[in-house]
């Protein structure tokens, strides 16, 4: 049985098929209405979420199908003490296929190998998001045209944000891609990923310390919010949490047909003045995540011959 849990899973074929059967739902929505009628998907989140958990349940929903499941490891069985294999194990007698966050590093991968669904990985802690990947490429086609010849900054806390990791991953195999990473020294991508994506891969890549050093040469902005839940302590998150803050002034020298991305929640580090400008596209961004989950659950329950496109 496939999951996904990290976007490598994903061939480049397999998510130009997903970003293609997307594009076409957005299209022509009333076609796919009824696609997963009598399926289920359980959405396992142990960690919080508006956007990644609200998504999938839509999604489901405007397939036609059913969704249950929790929002908090509180209100599992988690807080009895019950292990997350056990609990998947448990789930997937019930649903279909199976959507899950968790704050632990390689939980949902562990789940996939007592599932008997399809599993999701809807975020691991610092690791890896590969939904909110999709939804990324998905953005940057729809608003770019084009997923090869970019110069893509990623600004924000490179550490611990996982979905820089998984969007590097991603982009790291579309032709003429160039990364410019811009965080404090404290907040760099882990040196797995500088090591494996950019070194051994071959991927260009800048690190700057300021917006002002890239700001001009960027075709695509990835900002994103400071992970406060991962710092060890509240002293080093209240001393780096507003380094960069996006606003007019930063944006006078940047390109017309600029894309500004953000995974969302955000908390300083885009100014509410900048939502008005046509370059901000976080909010088709969050709408796009609907449409793409939609893709996903279909793609995957087609694949374990549960429906058929
Ligand atoms: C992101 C996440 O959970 O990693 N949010 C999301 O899924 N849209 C980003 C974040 O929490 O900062």
């Amino acid at each position: 049985m496939r999951h996904l849990i990290d976007p490598m899973d994903l061939s480049v074929e397999e998510i130009d098929e997903l970003l293609d059967l997307a594009d076409d739902i957005i299209a022509a929505p009333d076609k796919y209405a009824n696609a997963c009628a009598r399926k289920k998907l359980a959405t396992l989140f142990f960690e919080p979420s508006t956007r990644t958990r609200l998504s999938f349940e839509a999604a489901m929903m405007e397939l036609g199908g059913n969704v249950l499941g929790f929002s908090s490891a509180d209100s599992s069985s988690a807080a009895k003490g019950e292990s997350v294999a056990d609990t998947v194990k448990v789930v997937s007698c019930y649903a279909d296929i199976i959507a899950m966050r968790h704050p632990k590093e390689g939980a949902p991968c562990l789940a996939a190998m007592k599932s008997d669904a399809p599993i999701i990985n809807a975020g691991d802690g610092g690791h890896n998001h590969p939904t909110q990947t999709l939804t990324d490429i998905l953005t940057i086609r729809r608003e770019k045209g084009r997923l090869t010849d970019l110069t893509i900054g990623c600004c924000g806390d490179l550490k611990f944000g996982r979905t820089v990791h998984s969007l590097i991953k991603a982009m790291s195999r579309y032709a003429n891609i160039h990364f410019i990473m811009i965080s404090p020294e404290e907040l760099e991508i882990p040196d797995y990923l500088r090591q494996e994506v950019f070194e051994q891969g071959g991927l260009p890549y800048e690190q700057v310390r300021t917006l002002d050093e890239a700001i001009d040469r960027l075709d695509v902005l990835y900002m994103t919010r400071v992970q406060r839940e991962r710092f060890f302590n509240e002293a080093d998150y209240i001393r780096l949490k507003d380094t960069y803050i996006l606003n007019m002034k930063k944006l006078k020298h940047a390109k017309k047909d600029l894309s500004i991305l953000h995974p969302l929640p955000r908390v300083n580090e885009i100014s509410v003045e900048v939502d008005d400008d046509p370059r901000a596209c976080y909010f088709r961004q969050a709408l796009n995540g609907k449409y793409i989950r939609m893709a996903l659950i279909l793609k995957m329950l087609e694949e374990a011959g549960k429906v058929t496109i």
